[in-house]
């Protein structure tokens, strides 16, 4: 049973049954199992204890079973593809904001879709959205991902919502010509009321870490956010009975101008809430700079903090996520190379050990 506590957008808040179930410590377990070195002794190991042991020949006709891998992140339950684009589940629009001041550069919008429950959808995961009409060949368009953001019991607290943070795509040809993305401006321009086209639910990289203990990095720009808020959502203003975070989320967020800010009040919320817990810093690209009067990249904003996140990222229950812009990722590869080279450690091949151990997560676009 979960409930949905101090919703920062209390479009109404009710009590919701959520499928619950026991925090998982096998997969620690699992992990320590399988680096049992003691286990070397008891086999057909010739070498215990610096002893000379007895080799015993073994046969066997069955086939050795492989042990199932162990996720550290929460893939209990996951659904994937439940719709797809042949069977699509049509939801309604049920609200629709646009969360971006007058001035931000571009406008990104908040919308809420009714499932019914329908599209049983883990934090971290995304949702196919196919948009009326058809395109340029007479078809009917294809679907585009959206990261989901909203918790898994929704922002209404009823298991029965899905939540999408969206930039209006609108750029300029090499002819001169005004372009509209064709989904992007379908669902920023839905009403109330409106019929939405959804698969999925999709993806597990963005999956939240089992350990409610866990050291969560967060890196977003723009609306690399939603993943985030739905993570955030659920450690910070809902209550769990197989789920109670005390570990450290530590976010940062890149936006162009203060007034693209997304979400900042509910973020405010969250650090008055839980100020051990929460840690939330921001780069405004187009009003800061650094020191050396660089503009203020996620990556910038992070190289403050070098020494602090560099320890952090040495420890087994710290797991980075980054969400956003394609180019974020070789920016924070290029700070994360200094940071290492420091220990003397090669940062590609640090990356891949952490990446292999779930614990550097990435879905940028
Ligand atoms: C896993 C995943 C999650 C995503 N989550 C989100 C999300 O949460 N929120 C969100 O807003 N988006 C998200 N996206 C992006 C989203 O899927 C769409 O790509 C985006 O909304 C644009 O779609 P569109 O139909 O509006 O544009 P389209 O009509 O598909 O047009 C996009 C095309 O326009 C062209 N184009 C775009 N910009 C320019 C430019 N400046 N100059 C010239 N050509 C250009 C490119 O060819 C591009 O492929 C996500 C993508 C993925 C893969
Ligand atoms: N799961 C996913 O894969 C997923 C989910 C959500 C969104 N997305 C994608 O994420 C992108 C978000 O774009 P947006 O329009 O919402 O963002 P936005 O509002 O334009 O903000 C992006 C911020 O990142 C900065 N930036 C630009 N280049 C950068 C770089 N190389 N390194 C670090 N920061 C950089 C921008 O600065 P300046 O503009 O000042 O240069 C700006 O401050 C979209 O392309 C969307 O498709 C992907």
């Amino acid at each position: 049973m979960a409930t949905a506590v101090n919703a920062a957008v209390p479009l109404s808040s009710s009590k919701s049954s959520y499928p619950s179930g026991s925090v998982r410590f096998s997969s620690f377990l699992q992990d320590r199992i399988g680096f049992n070195k003691a286990g070397f002794c008891n086999g057909n190991s010739a070498v215990c204890g610096g002893r000379l042991a007895p080799v015993r020949a073994q046969v066997t006709t069955e086939v050795p079973t492989k042990a199932a891998k162990v996720s550290k992140k929460n893939e209990e339950g996951v659904v994937i593809n439940k719709y797809k684009p042949k069977n699509p589940y049509v939801g309604k629009c049920l609200l629709n904001t646009k969360i971006t001041g007058d001035d931000a550069p571009g406008e990104t919008w908040h919308m809420v879709f009714s499932t019914e429950g329908e599209i049983p959808y883990s934090e971290g995961q995304s949702v196919g959205v196919i948009p009326d009409g058809i395109d340029k060949n007479g078809k009917p368009h294809k679907l585009r991902l959206y990261s989901i953001a909203s918790s898994a019991l929704g922002d209404f607290g009823n298991s029965k919502t899905v939540s999408l943070c969206v930039k209006r795509l609108v750029y300029t040809n090499d002819q001169g010509e005004i372009v509209k993305g064709v989904c992007s401006n379908f669902l920023c321009d839905l009403k109330p009321g409106a019929d939405v086209t959804m698969t999925g639910p999709v993806g597990k990289e963005m999956l939240m870490p089992i350990d409610p203990s866990a050291t969560i990095i967060m890196l977003a720009t723009g609306t690399g956010i939603a993943p985030f808020r739905s993570f955030l959502w659920k450690m910070f203003f809902e209550r769990h009975d197989d789920y109670k975070f005390n570990g450290l989320a530590w976010l940062f967020l890149g936006v162009p101008t203060s007034s693209s800010l997304l979400y900042p009040d509910e973020f405010a919320k969250m650090k008055e809430k839980a100020p051990e817990n929460f840690r939330v810093d921001y780069a405004i690209s187009r009003e800061q700079t650094n020191e050396k009067g660089d503009k203020m990249y996620i990556q910038t904003r992070m190289a403050e903090y070098a020494e602090e996140l560099w320890e952090l990222l040495k420890k087994d229950n710290t797991y980075v996520y980054m969400c956003g812009l394609k180019g974020m990722e070789k920016g924070i590869d290029d700070i994360m190379v200094s940071l290492a080279a420091r220990d003397g450690i090669d940062w590609l091949e640090y990356k891949r050990q952490l990446k292999k151990a779930e614990q550097w997560n990435v879905e940028v676009y």
